[in-house]
């Protein structure tokens, strides 16, 4: 049995003091008998502090990128030894913002991927495809490839401790979530791909949704089978309605 897992992307939004108080909110929200497990991936500079914050309670942290060199004359970058060492247990990777508007290829993804568990970290790795690869229909093909890309460097092993995180890009801050059952078909997809490789990984790696989850749509979202919880990003800016999306996974 997966246990769901609901991720806050907060991007590059906040403030030590706003930060602080959604914190402060949402650790009085949550409920320790909800079964979804929780974490929170602030930008790099409110790390520690919003570690320190959440201290015992149960919530996780977790950074939005690394870097995938170890450490050296990168300026500007941040190793997984840092998140590490301020408290990270996750990293997303591959988010569709760095691979659109940063220029990260796959093969960087897989190798930040690989530098991740490294460290220990478990990363939460994004695919998805665009608008115009959906009505293409290309949908399988960019999302397997994706995969695949990081599957023939990491290892299907190395699945054991990663998340996935399936986030159609036309869906990501548009308010245009995929269906329930749009994400099902692609979520299924997935999971039979690694299937294919290790029928235990299949079984029990988590892939989360992402794209557009508010309270209002969640629950419908994570009824459908190989959906294990999301990734949010919006909506995880309030307290109010993100602590009703782990109700809804929990
Ligand atoms: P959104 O973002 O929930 O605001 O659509 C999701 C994400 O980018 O991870």
């Amino acid at each position: 049995m997966r246990k769901p897992l609901v991720a806050g992307n907060w991007k590059m939004h906040g403030s030590r003091s706003e930060n602080a108080a959604l914190v402060r909110s949402l650790m009085d929200q949550l409920r320790p008998e909800w079964r979804a497990e929780v974490l929170v991936c602030p930008p790099f500079p409110y790390l520690w502090e919003t570690g320190r914050q959440l201290n015992d309670s149960g919530i996780g942290l977790g950074g939005q990128s690394l870097c995938a060199e170890p450490q050296g004359a990168f300026t500007g970058e941040v190793s997984a030894a840092m998140l590490r060492d301020v408290g990270c247990s996750h990293v997303i990777v591959g988010h569709s913002e760095r691979r659109q508007l940063f220029g990260e290829t796959d093969e960087a993804v897989a190798r930040k991927f690989v530098a991740a568990q490294a460290q220990d970290l478990v990363p939460v790795l994004c695919l998805g495809e665009t608008l115009e690869e959906r009505e293409g229909d290309r949908t399988f093909e960019v999302v397997g490839r994706q995969l695949e890309a990081v599957v023939s460097v990491s290892g299907i092993k190395a699945f054991a401790a990663a998340v996935i995180a399936y986030e159609p890009v036309w869906a990501i801050g548009t308010g245009r979530n995929a269906t329930p059952e749009q994400a099902q078909e692609v979520h299924a997809r997935i999971r039979a791909s690694l299937r294919a490789l290790d029928g235990t990984i299949a079984d029990s790696v988590r892939i989360l949704y992402g794209g557009s989850v508010k309270a209002a749509n969640a629950r419908e979202l994570f009824a459908m089978p190989d959906l294990d919880g999301g990734l949010v990003g919006g909506a995880s800016l309030k307290a109010d309605e993100f602590a009703q999306i782990c109700a809804a996974a929990g």
